[in-house]
């Protein structure tokens, strides 16, 4: 049978959110590095992929793309063969319609007919030793009198065939869902991008690194796109992830705190972990908050579930996630610009309200066990414990909890 392909969500390093298309070849290798000598790599931060710019606007005379020898002096096989030797997956980037987004070789035809690339560059992405492939939605064109969401579903299955025809075991991470997410077609989109990939970008990106930007635009499109997110926790199974996009925790303009809610709040949703930031000038604060064990073991749960929404106010949201062997992960973010006690008790989870019902909770952040979710949470942080519940808790009972 054929191996399965993510069956827990992808971990790894993308150059975009933080370097957009100003990267050498060198950018890749300096963070591949990175990732190992930080010690991420080995907490499970395995695949390092390229996005957007490596390639030149035109194909050879073979239809093959070609890579911008600025960027990639030596191609990109040789970038790969450097990846591998340091233990890691490598991944890359194409688009599915005729251009990509920055508007260099898509594999789409240009009048969505056959007169695609897909096989075509499969073939010289796995010659190449590609691992991964992210397949963004620029530029698909949809025939007169088709619909844009048959033009995108007929794209990314056609990549996924070809993947399948190559040899290689590839992960195919697909972007259709976030060109929809404004559309009534966005659910449908949801619904068939799992027959094709093991994860999909589902909404807007988050936001890049650039100087001239105010930094609260960075934390608030975090919190924008683990509220797209958060709903969708019923497309999602071990091998089938919505991807909430990267983790810029660490990166310029994202306070600690700010880290560490990025990273719990992904982990609760069982979202990709992929970072994408300057991992050279991490802080080894930033580097200890990404490289949680206990924090990075709730995203990679077996089970794979997403967190559900137990208690919302206007400045705190309450998560509440299953672990498998019958713990819970519990997480609490705190919107507000100023810090706020939180007492939770566990028949807000919807165990048992009797006295006899004790938890062992773990703060992921300390380490420290107690037996009461009581915390103090400053402003943008988010607190997050893993619970044991003793057997008269009985199991959870979610009727009634959601207060909004
Ligand atoms: C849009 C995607 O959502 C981003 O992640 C990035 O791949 C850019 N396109 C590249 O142009």
């Amino acid at each position: 049978p054929a191996q399965q392909l993510a069956v827990t969500p992808p971990m790894g390093w993308n150059d975009w959110a933080h370097y957009q298309c100003n990267f050498t070849s060198q950018t890749i290798l300096d963070n591949a590095k990175a990732l190992i000598k930080s010690g991420l790599a080995a907490q499970g931060y395995n695949t390092v992929t390229i996005d957007d710019c490596w390639m030149q606007k035109d194909r050879d005379a073979n239809g093959d793309l070609q890579p911008d020898l600025m960027r990639f002096p030596h191609g990109v096989k040789p970038v790969a063969q450097a990846v591998h030797a340091l233990g890691l997956k490598f991944g890359i980037y194409e688009d599915a319609g005729y251009e990509t987004c920055g508007g260099f070789a898509g594999s789409g035809d240009p009048n969505g007919g056959g007169k695609d690339h897909f096989l075509q560059d499969a073939r010289l992405f796995a010659s190449w030793g590609v691992d991964y492939l992210k397949l963004d939605g620029c530029n698909v064109y949809a025939p007169k009198g088709t619909s844009s969401e048959a033009a995108y579903r007929k794209a990314y299955a056609a990549q996924n065939a070809a993947l399948k025809q190559v040899g290689r075991p590839i992960v195919f991470s697909e972007s259709a869902p976030a060109y929809f997410q404004d559309s009534p077609d966005w659910y449908d989109v949801l619904t068939w991008v799992r027959y094709y990939g093991q994860l999909w970008r589902e909404g807007t990106d988050i936001e890049t690194f650039d100087v001239k930007k105010p930094d609260a635009e960075r934390f608030d499109s975090v919190l924008w796109n683990y509220a797209y997110n958060l709903p969708l926790g019923r497309f999602q199974k071990p091998g089938n992830w919505n991807d909430a996009d990267f983790i810029i925790g660490g990166d310029s303009g994202i306070t600690l705190a700010e880290t560490r809610s990025q990273v719990a709040l992904w982990s609760m949703m069982s979202a990709p972990l992929i970072l994408s930031s300057d991992l050279d000038k991490l802080s080894p604060q930033s580097v200890a908050i990404l490289g949680n064990k206990q924090i990075i073991a709730v995203d990679q749960d077996p089970l794979g579930r997403m967190a559900t929404l137990v208690k919302r106010s206007s400045v705190t949201d309450v998560l509440f996630k299953p672990l498998k062997g019958g713990d819970y992960a519990v997480a609490v973010l705190n919107r507000a610009g100023k810090s706020l006690q939180v007492d939770l008790h566990p028949s807000d989870f919807g165990f048992a309200a009797s006295a006899a019902c004790k938890i062992d909770a773990q703060d992921l952040w300390s380490g420290k066990h107690q037996s009461t979710l009581s915390a103090a949470i400053a402003p943008h942080d988010t607190a997050i414990w893993r619970i044991h519940p003793s057997t008269p808790c009985g199991r959870p009972n979610r009727k009634g909890t959601i207060t909004m």
